[in-house]
């Protein structure tokens, strides 16, 4: 495969099984370089599974994995970070008692002198730091203060600098806005939008729909480790994504409903069958997994479908 035109991430069929629970089932999915690909999901849909099979944490138990089109098997995190797959974890993996530079260096520090000499490259640390940080957009006072003092959006815009200054080509950040006031959620958006524009690709998984829906290009939804599939902005809007994270259930309820009903009554299964034309799928597709933006189109037809029965029961 080129991999020039190859997406920087891809997953085809990935599962994940842990003893008797299926965490994961059949996911794909693919981010590009530049791009923002919006991870959503309830709790436990299988969100950081995912995150963590794509940052080496774990491994799928089937599927493929690529990475600019070539095959990989990460055994650990490292592996991951080694082609530039950078996973801010929501604890951050920061020092609280340490400043920022010296945070902002964890695990790479720039030294000066050698042998017992050998120490920390202070200066260069803090000139580095600044330079970064302001490049992002953020001014900092002392690259010495602890990070345990900075708020919850800084802390996050410090992880997510850090990971593009060390040539991090995916940024995945797994619910960094969780715990953010508006403003601060809004900062760390921005934040993300400069690494888009700096031609990264990011994976921000988050339950707010509020907050993906501004900075997506894409939007993958998972329910219950299944994949309702990938969306560009351009064909869901932002109530549609917000009715599919929330109603998931009435939704999948809904479907059923309508195809058990089509069986049943003509004039239901024409209407259906015209309701999935417009999907570019037939009846029997019209299944939860299939369901498109348009859904709700179909609800409105389905509101206004006569009665069956002289009790007015559907
Ligand atoms: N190591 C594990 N062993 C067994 N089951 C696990 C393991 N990790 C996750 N699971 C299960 O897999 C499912 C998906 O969990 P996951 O943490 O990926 O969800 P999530 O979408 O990140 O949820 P949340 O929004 O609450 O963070 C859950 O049912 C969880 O209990
Ligand atoms: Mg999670």
């Amino acid at each position: 495969m080129n991999t020039q035109t190859a997406p920087l991430i891809e997953v085809e069929h990935v599962s994940k099984i842990f003893g008797s629970v299926i965490a994961l089932k059949d996911i794909s999915m693919k981010v590009n370089a530049g791009e923002v690909m919006c991870l959503l999901g309830d709790n436990g849909a299988g969100k950081s599974t995912l995150i963590k099979i794509l940052s080496g944490v774990h491994q799928p138990s089937e599927g493929r994995y690529l990475f600019e089109g070539k095959e990989m098997h990460f055994t650990s995190p490292r592996d991951a970070l080694g082609v530039g797959i950078a996973t801010v974890f929501q604890d951050l993996a920061m020092i609280p008692l340490m400043g920022i530079s010296r945070n902002f260096f964890l695990g790479s520090e720039p030294t000066q002198g050698w042998g017992p000499f050998r120490r920390f490259n202070v200066k260069y640390a803090d000139q580095v730091t600044r330079e970064e940080l302001a490049k992002m957009g953020i001014q900092v006072r002392e690259t010495t203060q602890p990070v345990g003092t900075l708020s919850g959006g800084e802390r996050q815009s410090v992880a997510i600098a850090r990971a593009v200054y060390f040539g991090a080509k995916v940024l995945i950040l797994d619910e960094p806005t969780a715990a953010l006031g508006v403003k601060e959620a809004g900062v760390v958006l921005r934040y993300i939008a400069q690494a888009r524009s700096r031609g990264l690709g990011v994976i921000f998984i988050t339950h707010n729909p509020h907050h993906a829906y501004p900075i997506g290009d894409h939007f993958t939804i998972l329910n219950r480790g299944s994949s309702y599939g990938t969306f560009a902005k351009s064909e869901i809007s932002r109530e549609e994504l917000t009715a599919m994270m929330a109603g998931g259930e009435a939704l999948e309820e809904l479907s059923h409903e309508l195809a058990e009903f089509a069986r049943t009554d003509e004039k239901a299964a024409a209407t259906l069958a015209e309701v999935a034309r417009e999907f570019g799928a037939t009846a029997e597709h019209l299944h939860v997994e299939q369901l498109p933006p348009a859904y709700e189109e179909a609800e409105r037809r389905y509101d206004q479908l006569p009665s069956v029965d002289g009790e007015g029961k559907r």
